[in-house]
């Protein structure tokens, strides 16, 4: 009983295989899958995929490295698609600093009126910082609506305390498998139990032991077991408490 609140099953990368992979997950113990919108186009095909298949959910959102080309009719496209009965969330947007090139005051703008639209529909949103710690919790207050989770959280495990205290969710990701990962497995280790979502963001961020293969649902039980090592419980329990707080933030 596995629930992956964080995938990309539209990626070209499944283009070879999607069907087949979808249709394993089932006897691989995956009982959801939330797949997340990056741009309009993938916002799209992630409705497409929920009407599809019943344990299949869809976000729908503009990513910040696509924040610069959004326009308000985007917003109201993604307000328009929100309206299926599977779309749980509006994401991923955020922040994401990583290369020099970005237009910061585009990303901004754009988050806040995304996170705006989820506020008004009364939908979470999933939120993408990447070296962006400090602007990005700003915009949040600054909004005051923090039915959010921090998506493959990179911060300290003392930010994740921040965040939690502000009412949102930590979402891990492969990440916390890796070898030279003291800070993701501290987050692991101190988040509260309650407050703690696990994700694949697959076709990226493989964990061990699949590293340099493609990723894909199935693989979020190696970031299962690894946190529940960490924590000093059993699989099952983490896995039963990740799935359960999931259904509760997507109100699935
Ligand atoms: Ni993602």
């Amino acid at each position: 009983m596995l629930f992956d609140s964080h995938a990309h099953l539209d990626d070209e990368k499944f283009d070879i295989d999607r069907e087949t992979v979808i249709e394993a997950l089932k006897g691989e113990g995956l009982s959801y899958v939330v797949n997340i919108g990056a741009d309009m186009e993938s916002s799209r095909k992630c409705v497409e995929l929920a009407k599809k298949y019943d344990f299949i959910y869809a976000a729908v959102g503009v990513h910040p490295h696509e924040a610069a080309q959004m326009t308000d009719a985007d917003l109201a496209e993604l307000e328009e698609l929100s309206k299926h009965e599977k779309v749980v969330a509006i994401g991923e947007i955020g922040l994401d600093y990583h290369y020099d090139d970005t237009d910061e005051e585009a990303q901004k703008l754009w988050f806040k009126k995304q996170l705006a639209l989820a506020q008004k529909l009364n939908l979470p949103f999933i939120v993408h910082d990447r070296d962006a710690h400090a602007d990005t919790l700003e915009i949040i207050k600054e909004v005051g609506y923090f039915n959010g989770v921090m998506h493959c959280f990179s911060g300290s495990a003392q930010m994740a305390a921040d965040v939690v205290k502000m009412g949102m969710y930590v979402s891990l990701a492969g990440t916390v498998t890796f070898k030279n990962a003291p800070k993701a497995q501290a987050v692991a280790s101190s988040v509260p139990l309650d407050k703690l979502l696990i994700e694949t963001d697959c076709p990226y961020l493989t964990p061990e032991p699949f590293r340099g293969k493609r990723n894909n649902p199935s693989n979020v039980k190696c970031t299962a077991m690894k946190i529940s090592e960490l924590r000093g419980i059993s699989y099952e329990e983490l896995a039963k408490i990740t799935l359960e707080n999931a259904k509760k933030f997507y109100n699935i």
